[in-house]
Order: structure tokens, then sequence, then C-alpha cells
């Protein structure tokens, strides 16, 4: 029986690689879903490579009809999900964080909630009835029958959006968005932890690592992890989970982060 994996916000960086690492273990059948699957070089170079494990479809974060047309599919196709990965993010639309209010636009706060913390929220409520049929292939079962997982959620989140590790300020709008993505975590852990079938919520975050998002950043970072290095540790994550660790903030390394 294959896991049924669905990574968002796949056409390149963390989300593509993610693809790519569930895709090589053989074991998996991927739907990376994106809003331009005809212009992601790294995902057209997938499928030539993995044709019957990888699907790709078009979903838009912003955009609620997007997200039931790909559960709607995901549903007809796989009838279950294991594990959904969020990982569409956006550190602002000008792809700088805000250094100080002056800097702060409505518009700017308001997209960059909407695809950081609306989007994946929209995601967990359409894609629960799938989750809730998954088969707990993904993650570590524990030995008590009753506090079985079926499925795992991960929430892709940002240290920055620790409400008690900023020392810092700044990134007004990538800060509140990762923090209410946290907040969307913890809900999550709760309602979907309630019945039978508990589907392992988490928020994780990837270390600083060479992407497009956090390029303008780059000469400052003591340690930046390539997209191989952090998805590798943060699978051994998702590998390890259960029920116990549902609604925490961890690390790449499964340090436990403060809300
Ligand atoms: N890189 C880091 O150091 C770092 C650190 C902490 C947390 N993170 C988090 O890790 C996640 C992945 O980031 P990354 O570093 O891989 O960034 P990236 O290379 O810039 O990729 C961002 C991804 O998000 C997608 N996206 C943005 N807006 C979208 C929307 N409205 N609908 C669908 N997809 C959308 C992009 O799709 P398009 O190609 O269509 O634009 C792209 O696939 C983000 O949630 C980010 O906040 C990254």
């Amino acid at each position: 029986m294959a896991a049924v994996c669905v990574v968002q916000g796949a056409s390149r960086g963390i989300g593509l690689q993610f693809c790519s690492a569930l895709l090589s273990r053989n074991v998996c059948k991927v739907i990376a879903t994106c809003r331009n699957p005809s212009q992601s070089e790294g995902l057209l170079n997938l499928k030539d490579k993995h044709q019957h494990s990888l699907s790709v479809l078009p979903l838009d974060m912003t955009n609620e009809a997007d997200i039931i047309s790909a559960a709607q599919e995901v549903s007809n196709r796989y009838g279950k999900v294991d594990l959904l990965i969020n990982c569409a993010g956006m550190l602002h639309p000008s792809g700088r964080g805000e250094t100080s209010l002056k800097s702060v636009s409505q518009e700017g706060l308001l997209e960059t909630l909407s695809t950081n913390a609306v989007g994946p929220l929209l995601m967990a409520k359409h894609f629960t009835p799938l989750l809730m049929k998954g088969d707990g292939l993904i993650g570590t079962q524990s030995t008590e029958k009753k506090s079985q997982h079926c499925a795992v959620l991960v929430n892709m989140s940002a240290k920055v959006g620790s409400i008690q590790d900023n020392g810092l300020g700044g990134w007004y709008s990538y800060r509140m968005s990762k923090a209410a993505l946290n907040m969307s975590t913890k809900n999550l852990s709760i309602e979907l932890g309630r019945g039978q079938k508990k589907v392992v919520c988490i928020s994780l975050h990837p270390g600083t690592v060479d992407t497009d998002l956090s390029r303008p950043y780059h000469k400052n970072v003591k340690t930046l992890f390539t997209v191989s290095h952090s998805v590798d540790c943060m699978l051994k994550v998702v590998d390890s989970l259960s029920v116990s660790d549902t609604g925490k903030f961890y690390t790449y390394d499964k340090s436990l982060l403060p809300f």
C-alpha cells in the first residue's frame, strides 16, 4: 500500500525538494501543487522521471476554489492522504521584510497573511476528510492502539514566527503570518486529535535554507542549509512523529521551539 503525500507549494525551493525526496523512496504517491505547473522546470523534470508516482495539480493558495478542486481531484484519484505538507510561503510581496513601521502596508500584510496563514488553514479544512482516511503510513505508530494516528499534517513555519523568541522586531507581515499559522497548527491538533482517528499536526522550522525566499539575507547568515540537507532533516522529524508530538513547533532537528 502506497503512502499518499500532498506537497503544496512545490514549484521550487523546499517544496520541490520534498517532492523529490519522497519520490526517491519509491513507496509514495506524490501530489505536487503549485500556481503554474507548466512553468516549474523542476516539477516538469521530476514528472519525466516519475510518471506514475507524481501528479501535479494547479493551486493558488489565495484561491479557495483551487483548494477545493485539488482536494476533489486527490479524492477521486486516491481516496485518502497520509501526509500533507503546507509549504508555500512568502516573506513579503516586495521580497523583503519590513524593517520598521514605516514600511508596513495594508496590501503587504494582507497578501502575506493570506498566503502564509489563511491558505494553509483552508488546505487543512478541505483535506481533512482525506487525512481522516489515511492509513498512518507516515510517522511512527505507538504501541497503544487507541492513540494511533491516521495521517500527518505539516505546516512549514519559521522560527521568526515565535512570539517568545522575538528579540529583534521587524518583519511584521512575515512574523505575524507565521505566528497565526502556528496558532492554526495548535487548534488543528486539538480538533483533529479528539476522535478515534487522529491527525498529527505540527509546525516545522526548516533552518535558514538556500532558496529564493532567503536570498536577500544570505550575507548575514551563519549557517545556510542546502534544500536537500534541510529536507532530509525534516523528513527524519516527520518519520519520527506520533500522536504525542501533535500541536508542537519543531525545528529541522526536532528541537522544540516556543510559540
Ligand atoms: N528558506 C528559508 O530560509 C526558510 C526559513 C524559514 C521558513 N521557510 C518557509 O519554508 C517555506 C518554503 O519556502 P522556500 O524557502 O522554499 O521559498 P521559495 O523558494 O521562495 O518558494 C516559495 C514557494 O511558495 C509558493 N507560493 C508563494 N505564493 C503562493 C501562492 N499564493 N499559491 C501557491 N504557491 C505559492 C511559490 O510558488 P511560485 O513558484 O508560484 O511563486 C514557491 O513554490 C515557506 O513557507 C517559508 O516561509 C523558509
